[in-house]
């Protein structure tokens, strides 16, 4: 029986992961079926430091495969601001929100360009070995929120593609383009292929 433990305990995050896995591991668990809490410090200026170091500590901790991202939102206008810092932005998704709408007050649409990137760390425990996968989208910046589904920026982060922000997408529509859900595609491909 193939075990994963996604690194996350976040429930969408979780489902969302789980789903596009679903094939190829048979037992999945998220940080929240353990007792005990394995505290990881993200402290590198990189997603991909933190990212390898939250899979190893946890995969090593539990002794079974682990999956697990870290992501940011880098604004072309504030230097790649907020970026690994993303999550640290601001206590609540909305103090998050409003902190970079009020650093982008004036600033014109086409200079509102931002990216949106996804790493992530699948390490095996046997063989001390963590392997990368990255994801990214390009978009813009609103100047107000728009839509109320999903979490974090999604209100205001425009896609040209779509028209939309993904705060107005379908759960489905943003999984299958966002930059999670393009480094999960990889992953996925790589599982596929290394089965072969
Ligand atoms: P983390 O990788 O889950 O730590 O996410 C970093 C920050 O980016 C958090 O503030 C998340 O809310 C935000 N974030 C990550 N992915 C998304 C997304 O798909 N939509 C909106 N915000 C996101």
């Amino acid at each position: 029986m193939r075990q994963i433990v996604i690194a996350t305990s976040n429930t969408g995050k979780f489902k969302e992961i789980r789903d596009v896995l679903a094939d190829a591991f048979d037992r999945f668990y998220s940080l929240n079926d353990f007792d005990e809490k394995v505290l990881v410090e993200e402290d590198s200026p990189l997603y991909v430091e933190n990212v390898i170091k939250k899979a190893r500590k946890i995969g090593d901790r539990f002794g079974i495969e682990t999956i697990a991202d870290d992501s940011g939102l880098e604004v072309e206008a504030l230097g790649g601001r907020p970026g690994v810092l993303s999550a640290r932005y601001g206590d609540t998704d909305d103090e998050r929100i409003a902190r970079l709408l009020s650093e982008l007050e004036g600033v014109e649409w086409k200079k509102r360009g931002a990216v949106f990137k996804a790493y992530l760390a699948f390490y095996i425990p046997e063989r001390e070995v963590s392997y990368v996968f990255y994801g990214a989208l390009s978009g813009y910046i609103t100047f107000e929120k728009r839509g109320d589904q999903g979490f974090g920026y999604d209100p205001v982060f425009y896609v040209p593609e779509y028209d939309k922000a993904f705060a107005e997408l379908t759960m489905e529509v943003k999984n299958s383009i966002s930059h999670r859900g393009r480094a999960l595609h990889a992953f996925s491909k790589f599982l596929n292929a290394v089965k072969k």
